[in-house]
C-alpha cells in the first residue's frame, strides 16, 4: 500500500479545482485539506469534505493512506472512474451498510479489516443488529461512538469520544433523544436520572471508580438488558455490581434503575402517590379548617350583631 506523506504535503499551495492530468500524482489531502464548506450528496445529506491534514496525521490512523478505508477511491483524484477492487468480504459488508453511510459504505465496512473481532461483536450487539438485521440507521456505528474516523485519538486523550470524561455524553447523543426512546421503548431522561444517582454524582466530581454507562453495559457487544448475555440481566447483575460492591446481593442490585417513576419502578411510584395523597389531605384539612373557621366567625358576628341590635 502506498503511504501518504502527509506532513510534506501540507505546505503545497494548491487550488484543487485547477488540477489537470498531472493530478494523478497528487494525494487526497492536497485537495481535501484545502477545501472549504459543505456539499450536499445526492441523498440530500450535508457533508464536510474538508479533512484537516494535521489533525489527521496526529490521529491513531494518521500513518495510513486514505485508501486504507476509502478503498473505492483508488484512482487519484477520484473523478471520473472509481476503481472497484474492494476485497469481497468488505464489499459484501458494505452492501449491508449503504443505508447507514453518508457517502462511502466501503469506508465504514473497512474498519473490519484491521479490527475484525470488534466488528464481529458489534454486528451481534443491539446497535449492530439494528443497522444490519433491522436495516435501520438509528443504531450506533463505529463512528457514532468514536467520532470522525479521521480524528480518532487514544482513549486517554481529552479529544477521544470514549474518554471517561466524554463517554456519558457520547451515549447520551442518542439515549437522551426522546424520539428514539419512544421508538425503541427505552426510558427517557436516562442521563438526567444517571446524574442524579449516587454514581452520576461521583462521576461529576471525578471519582476514579464511578461507573459510567460502559462499566455496566460494556460497549462493543451491548445487548438488550433482558438478554441473558447482558451484564445487567437479572442473573448477571450481582456479578456486575459485585465488581465494585463486594458481596452485592439480589436485593442490593435492585437499587439501580433508569426508569422514571411508574408501574415498572413501583417503590418510588407508590411512595410518590402516597406523598400526593398525604399532601392533598393535609391541604384539604387546612382549607376545610379555614372555611369552617370563617363560617363560624361570620355566624358569630351576625348573631352578635343581631343581639347587639336588641340591646340598643
Ligand atoms: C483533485 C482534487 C481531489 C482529489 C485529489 C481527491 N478528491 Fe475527494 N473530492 C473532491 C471533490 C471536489 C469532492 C466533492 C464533490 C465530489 O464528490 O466530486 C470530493 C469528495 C470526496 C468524498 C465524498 C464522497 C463523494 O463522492 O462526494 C470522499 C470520500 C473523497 N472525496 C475521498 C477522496 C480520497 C480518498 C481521495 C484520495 C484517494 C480523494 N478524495 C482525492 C476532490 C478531490
Ligand atoms: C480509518 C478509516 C478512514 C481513513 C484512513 C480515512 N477515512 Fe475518510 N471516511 C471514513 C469513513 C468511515 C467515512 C464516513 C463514511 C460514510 O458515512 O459514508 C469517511 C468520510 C470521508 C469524507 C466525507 C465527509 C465526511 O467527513 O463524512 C471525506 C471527504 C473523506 N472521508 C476523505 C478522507 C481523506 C482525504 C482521507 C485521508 C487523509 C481519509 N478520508 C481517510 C473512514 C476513513
Ligand atoms: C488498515 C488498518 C486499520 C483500519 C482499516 C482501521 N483501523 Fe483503527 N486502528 C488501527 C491501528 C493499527 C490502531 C492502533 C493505533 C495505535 O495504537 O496507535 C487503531 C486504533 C483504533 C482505535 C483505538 C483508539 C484508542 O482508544 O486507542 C479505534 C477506536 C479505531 N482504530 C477505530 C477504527 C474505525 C472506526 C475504523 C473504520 C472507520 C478503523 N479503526 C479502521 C488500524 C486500522
Ligand atoms: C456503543 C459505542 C461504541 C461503538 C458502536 C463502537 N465502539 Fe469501539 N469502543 C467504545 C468504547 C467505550 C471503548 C473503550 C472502552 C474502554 O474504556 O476500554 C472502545 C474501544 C475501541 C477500541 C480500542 C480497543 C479496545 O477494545 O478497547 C477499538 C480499536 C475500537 N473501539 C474500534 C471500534 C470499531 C471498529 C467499531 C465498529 C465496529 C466500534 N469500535 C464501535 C465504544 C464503541
Ligand atoms: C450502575 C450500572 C448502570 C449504569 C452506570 C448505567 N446503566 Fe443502563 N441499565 C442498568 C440496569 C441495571 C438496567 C436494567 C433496566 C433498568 O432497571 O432500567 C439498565 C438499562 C438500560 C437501558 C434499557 C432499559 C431502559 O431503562 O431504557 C438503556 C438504554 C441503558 N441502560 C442505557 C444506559 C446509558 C446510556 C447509561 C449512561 C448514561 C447507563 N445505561 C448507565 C445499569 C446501569
Ligand atoms: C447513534 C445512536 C446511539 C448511540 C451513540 C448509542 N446508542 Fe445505544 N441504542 C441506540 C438505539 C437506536 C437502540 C435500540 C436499538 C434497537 O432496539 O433496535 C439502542 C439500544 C441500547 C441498549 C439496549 C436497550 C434495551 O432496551 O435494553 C443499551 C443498553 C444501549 N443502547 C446502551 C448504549 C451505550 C452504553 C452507549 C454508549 C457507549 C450507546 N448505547 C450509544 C442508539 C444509540
Ligand atoms: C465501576 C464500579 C461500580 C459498579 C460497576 C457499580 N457501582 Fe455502585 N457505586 C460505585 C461507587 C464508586 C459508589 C460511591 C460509593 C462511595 O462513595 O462510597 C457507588 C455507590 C452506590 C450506591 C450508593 C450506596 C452505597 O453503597 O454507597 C448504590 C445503592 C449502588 N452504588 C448500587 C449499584 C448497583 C445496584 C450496581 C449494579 C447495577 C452498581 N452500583 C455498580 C461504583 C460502582
Amino acid at each position: 500500500m502506498k503511504r501518504v506523506f502527509l506532513v510534506a504535503l501540507l505546505w503545497i499551495p494548491l487550488l484543487c479545482f485547477t488540477y489537470s492530468a498531472s493530478a494523478e500524482t497528487f494525494t487526497c489531502l492536497a485537495c481535501h485539506s484545502a477545501m472549504k464548506g459543505k456539499i450536499r450528496t445526492e441523498e440530500g445529506v450535508l457533508i464536510d469534505v474538508n479533512v484537516d491534514g494535521e489533525k489527521y496525521s496526529q490521529s491513531v490512523h494518521g500513518g495510513f493512506d486514505c485508501i486504507a478505508c476509502h478503498k473505492q477511491f483508488g484512482s487519484n483524484p477520484h473523478e471520473p472512474a472509481r476503481i472497484t477492487n474492494v476485497p469481497q468480504g468488505i464489499a459484501s459488508l458494505a452492501s449491508k451498510l449503504t443505508h447507514k453511510a453518508k457517502v462511502d459504505p466501503v469506508a465504514l465496512a473497512a474498519c473490519s479489516e484491521c479490527h475484525g473481532d470488534i466488528y464481529k461483536s458489534w454486528q451481534q450487539s443491539i446497535h449492530g443488529s439494528n443497522v444490519i438485521q433491522k436495516k435501520q440507521s438509528d443504531g450506533a456505528s463505529c463512528v457514532d461512538c468514536h467520532g470522525s474516523p479521521h480524528y480518532i485519538t487514544p482513549k486517554n486523550t481529552a479529544t477521544s469520544h470514549i474518554n471517561k470524561k466524554n463517554i456519558v455524553k457520547t451515549c447520551g447523543e442518542c439515549h437522551e433523544n426522546e424520539g428514539l426512546a419512544r421508538k425503541y421503548g427505552f426510558s427517557t431522561h436516562i442521563l438526567e436520572r444517571y446524574y442524579e444517582s449516587f454514581h452520576g454524582k461521583k462521576y461529576v466530581i471525578g471519582h476514579p471508580n464511578a461507573p459510567t454507562c460502559v462499566d455496566c453495559h460494556k460497549y462493543h457487544d451491548i445487548k438488550k438488558w433482558e438478554d441473558p448475555m447482558s451484564p445487567v440481566a437479572w442473573d448477571n447483575r450481582t456479578e456486575t455490581c459485585g465488581r465494585c460492591h463486594k458481596g452485592a446481593t439480589k436485593k442490593f442490585v435492585t437499587a439501580i434503575t433508569h426508569k422514571p417513576y411508574g408501574k415498572d419502578n413501583p417503590v418510588p411510584y407508590y411512595f410518590e402517590k402516597g406523598m400526593i395523597v398525604l399532601l392533598l389531605s393535609v391541604f384539604a384539612f387546612i382549607v376545610g379548617h379555614v372555611i369552617l373557621d370563617a363560617i363560624s366567625e361570620i355566624r358569630d358576628k351576625v348573631l352578635r350583631k343581631g343581639k347587639e341590635g336588641h340591646h340598643e
